[in-house]
This record gives C-alpha cells, structure tokens and sequence, in this order.
C-alpha cells in the first residue's frame, strides 16, 4: 500500500514532476520544410494539419512552413496553394486570424534535389532563423517516393542542414514505404541513419496517431478489469481487420506491384498486433514502449504450412452500393494482367508464454463490403455450462473487439438471458462509443504525429529495428505468394476471396462480420 503523500511531501521532493501531463503540450521555436509539398499526402493531410494544430493554439508563434519543389512558386502563390488545401481538408473551423498568422511564415524555395536548390533552402532557413525566432530548429519532411529519401538526405547533409549545432535540433519525418522487403527495408535505414542518428528520424504510420489505437494502451494498461483474460488461458483467437470500401483508381503508380500486404499488414496491422500482444512497458515513455514492441516482433511469425495459413484476393468488377465499379485490372494505369493483390490474410503465431497456440489473423482488402477496421479477441467457450441442450444453441464466443474506425470504440459481446419464462441465451454487445462518451473530438492522426515530432516525443513512432522485424514477418507469405501464381478474384462490395473464408473454417472457426 503506497504511503499518502501530503503537500510537504511534493514540495520537498525534488523528483517529482510540477508538470501536468493532462495540459496541451505546446511545441517549442521551430519550423518545417515539405519535400513533395504539391503531392497527395501534403495537400489532403498534412497542410489541414498544421493548419489544425495552429488553430488549436499548439505551434509556436513564429512558425514557420517552408514548401519546396520545382514550381516557379511565389509566396502568394504557395499561399493560395495552401489555403485552398487547408480550406478543403482541416478539422477545425477556418478563422481567418489564425490563417493570416501562419500565412506570413510560408516560403516556398523553387528547386530539384540539387546543390543549387539546398544552398538556397539553407539561406532561407538561416534568414527564418534570425526573422522568424525559428531558433535553427528544422523538421524536414519527406513526403516523397522513397527512390529520393537518399538524394534528399545526401544533399541535407551536404548543405549542412542535417546537423544541428548544440542549442537546436534537426529531424527527418519520413513515410511509407518504408522498403519493399526486410533487405531493402535494412538499406533504406542504413541511408537514413547515415545522416541522421535515430534519435532524430520520425517514421510515420499514421495509424499509431489515431485516438482508439492509443487507446489499446488505456485499455490494457490502466484498467484491472482485462488484463487477467488477455491471454491464451481464455482468447482462442484475435482477428484483426483493416476494411475499406474504395477502390485502387488513380494510385497505380504506387499500388501495382505493390499490393495489400506491403501498403497495411507490413505496418498498420502489425504495428496493432504489437500493441495488442505486448507486455506491459516498464514506464509509458519511448524507449520502454518500443523494447516491449521489439520483443513481441521478435517471437511473432507466419503459421505453415502457407498456403493453408494465408489467402489473397484481386477485386473483380462489381456493385459498391448503388454504383457499379471497375475491377483493379480495368482501373486506369494498372496492368490489365496485374497481379497485385488488393486483398490479404495471413495466420501468425506469437512465441510467448501469454501468447503460444493463439492465432491471430489479420486481413485487408480494399472494395470490401464496408470500411471498417477493428481489433476482435474472440475467447473460448466456458469450460462448463448447467444450461439444458438447446438453451444455449444461439450462443456464440465472447469477445472483446477494439473499434479502430470508424464508430470509435470498445465492445464487449457476451450471453444473456433472453426475457420470458424460459431459459435461452443469446448474444448481446455492450458498446462504448467515444463520441457518446467524451465532448472532446479525436484530433487527426497527422495533427498528433507532426506535433509529437516538433516536440521530439518518439513514442508513436516506429524504430528502424521494428519496421525491420515487420519486414522479417511478412517476407516469407510474400516470397511463396511471388511463386504461387495468381490472387483469387473477389468480387468487388463482397467481403473478400472464397479462399480467406476456407483459411478460417480448416480451424473450425470464421471471420467476423464486422
Ligand atoms: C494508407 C494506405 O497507409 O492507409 C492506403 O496506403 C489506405 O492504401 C490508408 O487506404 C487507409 O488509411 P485510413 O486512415 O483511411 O484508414
């Protein structure tokens, strides 16, 4: 039992914290360079974001947003450029103080990824520094394909933007894809970490900055009440679903060849299957947190035999709601042959004492019958039940599902009594609804992953060792799937290829209809 601690006790005790961890936390002098600042990601999430986070009082006053590309941009022009974005995609309302005030720290630097074009970025951000108070510390985000990540940090570092001097600091954001397969994942690292130390590089996986994925941790971590069942004991199994409706028009470029085990399961589903089967970090902070990811990463692997253990799918043409929709091979850009999966599943075990005989399967497929994702711990039946046969033939598993998106989360399915004279039970859910529960609405994930990185806060950011343990995963599904021919067609509104449904029924069990 702790000993209460009185106010004496806090004033004298030079190891705690005067700090209120439940305060905004404010990001200090800085600024951010775009790389891509004209691509898709910058337009539809990032600019709404730093808009968002401005209008939430959260940078600081001299923020400073540089674009840099090779449009002959003025600064009205990048203005307009990011007005247009911002008033197309931000959370929050537009108020037009806020925007003129984070308008007079835009520049746009015109140039390719060479020698000319850093020189300049560089003299512009030294005169930021002595105009704008950004005090030389630099967020530099690459939201371009990753064949450039290596130009951009050689001429970064050339230009001696890479390196800080003692008083301020320099971080890379980088995104996804972070590699095509644990060997490529490695040399993508080691060109990143040759110009910046780890410390200092962000990877984003923007599904670690939404609210119900950070709320696993809440949930296991703060509460009594789960804890106890969280384990092969009482879960015969987790399904982790990532669904969406949209299809693949207008993403060739990026998509064929790439499919949907490289573009989700490689990180978003993984990095939930690693919150959700993690022991508990030994403090809430960076370097604990991912320790324990890394150590579950570690004793995750693929269930064999595979072609048993994992299915793929192709969307066909079909009917999304009222409207009838092309299937991926007709969709413009790709290779009418294509063989890029928009659908897959895998099995993977986890090699642990809380974990050992517990499948987990993960699935993901884009033209599915609805957008969804959810984290479901299906349990076993009770060992024992007095009912009479019959009484309780409606009943199914328990389960504990973490509604990820949309309809925020936590439902709890279990047997009740139906009303009557007689006895029979059924199912029923008990559902918590974020949006019923709280007033406060869930900031972007963007918002949260780009403020986290101004303030140098590294929790929700995954390490190089665990994008490389990811790729360690998944490598072998991908390796017999490249010798296996050809994804089995699904179509499109549907919940996916006949051959997922058989990888669950061998194990007598089926996925949920979410
Ligand atoms: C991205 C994938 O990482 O996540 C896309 O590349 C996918 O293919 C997207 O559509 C889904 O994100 P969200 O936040 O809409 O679930």
């Amino acid at each position: 039992m702790p000993l209460p601690v009185t106010d004496a006790d806090a004033w004298v005790n030079p190891l705690r914290s005067t700090e209120d961890k439940r305060l905004p936390r404010i990001a200090g002098p800085s600024g951010m360079v775009i790389f891509g600042v004209t691509g898709d990601l910058a337009r539809k999430k990032l600019l709404p974001a730093v808009y968002d986070l401005a209008n939430r009082g959260l940078l600081p006053a001299g923020f400073t947003l540089i674009g840099f590309g090779r449009r002959e941009w003025s600064k009205p022009d990048f203005e307009d450029y990011v007005r247009e974005a911002v008033e197309a995609g931000a959370r929050t309302k537009f108020r037009e103080h806020v925007w003129e005030r984070l308008a007079e720290g835009m520049h746009f630097v015109e140039g390719n990824f060479d020698n000319e074009g850093f020189d300049q970025l560089a003299g512009t951000l030294a005169e930021m520094d002595s105009t704008r108070g950004t005090a030389g510390n630099w967020a530099f985000y690459l939201s371009v394909p990753p064949d450039y990540f290596s130009d951009v940090c050689h001429q970064l570092e050339r230009s001696g933007l890479a390196e800080a001097d003692g008083n301020s600091w320099r971080r890379v954001i980088i995104e996804k894809p972070f590699g095509h397969d644990q060997a490529t994942a490695r040399e993508l690292n080691r060109v990143v970490n040759a110009v910046f130390p780890e410390e200092s590089v962000f990877r984003i996986d923007h599904y670690l900055g939404k609210e119900t994925v950070q709320n696993i941790l809440a949930l296991r971590f703060a509460n009594q009440l789960f804890d106890p069942l969280w384990n092969a004991h009482y879960v015969d199994h987790v399904q982790i679903t990532m669904a969406e409706d949209i299809g693949l028009g207008g993403r060739a470029g990026y998509y064929d060849g790439i499919g949907a085990a490289r573009d989700v399961i490689q990180n978003h589903l993984i990095q939930l299957l690693a919150l959700v089967a993690m022991e508990e970090p030994v403090a809430f902070d960076p370097t604990e947190l991912q320790a324990e990811k890394v150590k579950v990463l570690r004793a995750t692997n693929p269930v064999y035999p595979l072609n048993r253990t994992t299915a793929r799918g192709q969307y066909a043409a079909g009917w999304q709601g009222s409207h009838k929709v092309k299937g991926l091979r007709q969709e413009e850009g790709f290779d009418p042959l294509s063989t890029t999966e928009t659908y897959a599943a895998c099995t993977l075990e986890i090699n642990s004492r809380r974990w050992a005989g517990v499948p987990f399967y993960l699935r993901t497929g884009k033209r599915l019958g609805r957008r969804v994702t959810e984290i479901a711990l299906v349990f076993k039946e009770a060992p024992h039940q007095p009912f009479l046969e019959g009484q309780t033939s409606s009943l199914g598993q328990n389960a504990i599902v973490i509604r990820v998106q949309p309809d925020e989360g936590v439902l709890m399915r279990f047997g009740s009594k139906v009303p009557g004279s007689a006895m029979e039970v059924r199912d029923v859910n008990m559902d918590f609804s974020y949006s019923e529960a709280f007033t406060e609405e869930s900031p972007e994930a963007y918002e949260r992953l780009i403020l986290d990185a101004l303030l140098d806060e590294s929790s929700l950011f995954p390490t190089n060792e665990e994008v490389e343990l990811s790729w360690a995963i998944l490598d072998p599904i991908l390796a017999y799937w490249a010798e296996n021919g050809q994804p089995e067609e699904y179509e499109s509104g549907t919940w996916g290829p006949a051959g997922a449904d058989r990888m669950l029924q061998r194990s007598g069990r089926s996925w949920r209809r979410p």
